[in-house]
């Protein structure tokens, strides 16, 4: 999905149009994926701090279409998203409880949509970014951060 879009971008290099917000550099640091290394073992005890099981993904926005953004955690009693540093109101956040057959520990499911009208409204030091926060008896572990970039307009036209 990123790659794709950074495909595009380079498409758009190559015919010397300018990309819009930040579009070259961030083909230029798709290779710095920052992924943080998950734990081996799945926490089977209830005493222990949420484990990421899905975390968010870095991103493009293409034309106009929101992206939708995913977290999942067990154990988990809650769940949120926290967005350049500031938490996502709890309505705009769609949420799933479950429960993990084999350690019955409770799992937490969660989704926002990030408009591109939100990051084009984002001037910030840095690319816009998502993280969440699971909550379970034992404390918060925060997932990784995942940007949200706006994608070069493709106005490739093939006329042959
Ligand atoms: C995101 O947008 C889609 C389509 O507009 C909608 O179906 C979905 O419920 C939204 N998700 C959230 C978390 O708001």
């Amino acid at each position: 999905m990123g790659n794709r879009a950074a495909g595009y971008c380079f498409w758009r290099l190559l015919l010397l149009e300018l990309c819009t917000v930040g579009c070259a550099a961030g083909a230029a640091v798709r290779g710095s994926n920052n992924g943080d290394a998950l734990p081996e073992s799945i926490p089977s005890a209830p005493g222990t701090l949420p484990h990421f099981l899905v975390e968010p993904e870095d991103s493009y926005i293409i034309k106009s279409n929101p992206i939708a953004m995913r977290c999942r955690a067990m154990p988990s009693m809650q769940i949120f998203f926290k967005c350049n540093g500031e938490w996502v109101h709890q309505n705009e956040h769609v949420s799933v409880e479950s429960v993990d057959e084999t350690t019955g520990l409770k799992i937490r499911e969660v989704m926002i949509n990030v408009s591109r009208q939100q990051v084009e409204d984002f001037h910030g030091p840095e690319d816009y970014w998502c993280q969440c926060v699971a909550w379970s008896h034992l404390g918060t572990s925060k997932s990784r951060k995942a940007s949200v970039r706006i994608a070069c307009k493709w106005t490739i036209q093939m006329k042959l």
